[in-house]
């Protein structure tokens, strides 16, 4: 029995748009901090007396598309490693926070879910492998078995060998407010929207164009430290992100009116001297950026929103942990 947990990630430049839809390449790189307070446990063994995967989330049966695609992604894995265990897995997870929210449970469940499995068939792997592996079954999840700030370097092999993540060599304790402005599920998940985008939107190109200088420049942001700099280039990065999948072919629309009251009031708050900026992936949910040493009338101003369900105050978290084996 092998027990691990692994943290989740944001984005602060966001990954959107595959070049291989089956490996999960990514277009271009992308560049996270992980979240100290949110994160996945899972426990996971082999049951020769199992005749399929069985997955049980937050102590219940996990829904049957669910159970498919980590029965699919075992058996990926299974495929790759043909010396380790055939046997069927039995695997607890557990999420310190809603699931299928736009929340990157997924970063999280399957960095913990490729390094229990592969720790549980004996291999002996490297964080840069098994960043590899957890690409496999969600692509912001390579980020995750990292902590701090990390970036994913997209490479360029046809095969994905140098598609992994890096941790940057950086500490600074910035923090990340997470408001939660709806727990339910999203209607478009991250993979069917960035097709739509890579297909059909006509701003595509333009995302893909200027996000080598906006990676370039949040990184010299981070290393130097400039909070401003960071934020303003994180904020752009997301809009543009949002923008290229709204006038995608369905249209991709994740904002809800709670989250576009919530990018007033951040931008509000901005003109009258608070420092924060905001980030959004694919769903309603609002993420907000701010210095280390933010007030706390600033995190009350935010959090006591009325839009705002629950919120998570995150600083930089740890890579993969296991935590029994
Ligand atoms: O890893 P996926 O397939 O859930 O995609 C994540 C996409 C975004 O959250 C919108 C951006 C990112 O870089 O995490």
């Amino acid at each position: 029995m092998v027990k691990v947990r692994a943290h989740s990630n944001i984005a602060l430049i966001k990954y959107w748009g595959k070049r291989n839809e089956k490996l999960k390449l990514p277009v271009h790189n992308s560049l996270s901090m992980t979240l100290d307070r949110l994160y996945t446990e899972t426990q996971l063994q082999f049951d020769t007396g199992l005749r399929s995967d069985r997955l049980i989330l937050n102590g219940a049966e996990a829904p049957e598309a669910m159970q498919q695609r980590v029965q699919a992604y075992l058996d990926r894995l299974r495929a790759l490693y043909p010396d380790a265990s055939p046997d069927a897995a039995e695997i607890h997870s557990h999420n310190a926070f809603p699931t299928g929210a736009g929340l990157a449970s997924s970063a999280s469940a399957f960095a913990a879910l490729a390094a229990a499995w592969t720790q549980a068939a004996g291999l002996q792997l490297s964080k840069q492998e098994i960043s590899r592996l957890a690409r496999l079954g969600s692509g912001s999840a390579c980020r995750s078995v990292f902590g701090g700030f990390v970036e994913w370097q997209a490479g360029q092999r046809e095969d994905g060998g140098d598609s992994f993540a890096v941790p940057l060599e950086l500490e600074w304790p910035l923090q990340l407010l997470v408001l939660v402005v709806s727990a339910e599920h999203k209607a478009v998940g991250s993979g069917r929207g960035m097709r739509q985008s890579v297909e059909s939107s006509p701003y595509y190109p333009a995302w893909v164009e200027s996000h080598g200088q906006d990676l370039h420049a949040l990184k010299a942001g981070l290393k130097a430290q400039d909070f401003e700099q960071v934020g303003e280039i994180m904020e752009h990065n997301a809009l543009k992100m949002h923008a290229s999948a709204m006038v995608a072919r369905p249209s991709v629309l994740y904002w809800q009116p709670s989250s576009v009251a919530l990018i007033h009031h951040i931008q509000a708050l901005r003109a009258q001297g608070h420092s924060c900026y905001f980030t959004m992936d694919a769903g309603p949910n609002v993420k907000v950026l701010l210095p280390p040493e933010s007030s706390e009338h600033t995190l009350q101003a935010l959090s006591e929103h009325p839009a705002v369900q629950k919120h998570f105050l995150c600083r930089p978290g740890p890579g993969l942990q296991v935590l029994e084996s």
